[in-house]
């Protein structure tokens, strides 16, 4: 029963085997289990291991198990370890003895290694599809409320307005990072190293490069020692799929602020809330909060990751079968995400006058006003304590830095000892100056520069996200 099992004479342990096998995981592996033996299959036959129609009898057996696959017909043996021997004894069980062959020149070992890279391939085109999907989710809120202007913030304390459109575009940035970082992820990893064979490379003529371009691989590996055991792929998508979740969780975090009623900018759709047992008031951010949770089992299976490949020596141990079910999970948990948090973005609703009320809260137009000044030939230090001083009185009297009436702006000009400023405070136009700069729509549009906040540059950058993206 057992494919290694000549040298056996005792059964094993049933504890053993159920601590050992890797079916219960490793069946997501099937499709591309199937993929690479056809390659091989044809490859062998190519090598002249097998006859024509001995090659002929594999593939086509192969490919039905592929349909059973498909279909969810095919069932898995726990008692055969893993995929691999599964979908082995499963052949010879459709085909006969011919499927004895198909192992020649091939170990698990190559043979997993193969599979990973093409389940990874096929599983970041899906997860780019995902990034994609919630980039347009937070373009579409910023098509529709963008103009909404937020309180910028540093210390989670005021700090300068921003438009919504362009903190959400912050987000649109880390995401196409994120893209970029699985393209370069997919680029490594897109090597054959079939052929490897259990260490040291197959014992027969088999041209890796071909099977490796039936393969849709961009070449071979290297080094057969290192086409077993190198699994820094796994690594390297565990790090991108972390940093993901990471942006995801930092976005998740701003929206359970955000819609807490103290700060009541937006109101998360009831499609994308839930309510408490007990508390017939409550709507929570559910999925929002999950997201954020959830980024904490990605970073473990990447740090877990790492602590598995720490201690092993070359080449293949079997330690390394329990890449999967962090890599498996990894995956699954950042689409998820991804989805779950392009719905819950794309049906917001913004309240744009309590943002807008924030915005004007704590002075943070107070950087506009000291830029004002500078325009006026004031030195920027000076100018600081200038707006600083004009900070304290307007928090003395309760009112903001655009209502400020002008003795109070000459005063503290004069008080600043700058040669400029002292010249410049008899100016009646000034003070007029000085409280439109105070204006939120004013210091927006202050902050002109590439990547700036001000609106012309945002639509521009607005612009170029919807292009990217096609919508
Ligand atoms: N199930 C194994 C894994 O995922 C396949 C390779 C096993 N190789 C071996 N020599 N036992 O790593």
């Amino acid at each position: 029963m057992r494919l290694w099992g000549g040298r056996f004479e005792g059964a094993s342990d049933e504890r053993m085997a159920e601590f050992t096998r890797s079916i219960d995981f490793d069946h997501a592996l099937a499709v591309d289990d199937i993929a690479g033996s056809i390659a091989h299959v044809h490859g062998l036959g190519r090598a002249g291991l097998l006859a024509p129609d001995e090659v002929e009898t594999l593939v086509r057996g192969l490919e039905g198990l592929g349909a059973e696959v498909e279909a969810g017909t095919l069932t898995w043996d726990p008692a055969l370890e893993d995929i691999h021997m599964n979908l082995e004894a499963a052949l010879r069980e459709r085909i006969g003895p011919v499927a004895g062959r198909l192992h020649t020149g091939r170990s698990r070992n190559d043979q997993v290694a193969t599979d990973m890279r093409l389940w990874l391939r096929r599983t970041i085109d899906g997860l780019d599809g995902a990034m994609v999907e919630m980039e347009r989710a937070l373009v579409g809120l910023a098509d529709r409320d963008g103009e909404a202007i937020l309180p910028g913030m540093t210390h989670i304390q005021p700090a300068q307005p921003v438009l919504f459109a362009h903190h959400l575009l912050a987000y649109v940035e880390m995401l196409e990072r994120d893209r970029g970082r699985l393209t370069d992820c997919r680029r490594r990893a897109n090597v054959s190293p079939l052929g490897s064979g259990a260490l040291a490379g197959a014992g027969y003529p088999i041209d890796r490069e071909a099977t490796a371009k039936e393969l849709g691989f961009d070449g071979v590996t290297a080094n057969s020692l290192d086409g077993v055991s190198d699994r820094d792929f796994v690594v390297e998508a565990l790090a991108a799929f972390a940093l993901c979740m990471v942006h995801l969780s930092r976005l998740a975090e701003e929206i359970t602020w955000w819609s807490n009623p103290r700060f009541g900018f937006v109101r998360a759709a009831d499609a994308f809330s839930t309510g408490s047992s007990m508390m017939p008031n409550k709507k929570n951010p559910d999925p929002a909060e999950l997201v954020r949770g959830k980024t904490a089992r990605v970073i473990g299976g990447l740090t877990g990751m790492l602590t598995l490949l720490k201690g092993l020596p070359l080449a293949y141990q079997k330690d390394m079968q329990d890449d999967k079910p962090a890599l498996f999970d990894a995956a699954a948990t950042l689409e998820a995400s991804l989805l779950v948090m392009a719905g819950m973005v794309s049906t917001l609703t913004v309240d744009r006058d309590r943002m807008r009320a924030a915005a004007g809260e704590g002075y943070t137009t107070a950087t506009a006003v000291a830029d004002a000044l500078v325009r006026r030939g004031v030195p920027f230090r000076a100018a600081h304590h200038v707006v600083g001083a004009l900070v304290v009185e307007a928090e003395r009297g309760g009112i903001g830095l655009e209502a400020l009436d002008d003795a109070t702006i000459a005063a503290a000009l004069a008080a600043s000892n700058d040669s400029v400023a002292v010249t410049i405070l008899g100016d009646a136009a000034l003070p007029g100056e000085l409280r439109a700069a105070a204006a939120l729509d004013g210091a927006l549009a202050s902050c002109d520069v590439v990547g700036g906040t001000a609106p012309r540059r945002v639509a521009a950058a607005l612009a170029a996200a919807r292009v990217r993206l096609g919508v």
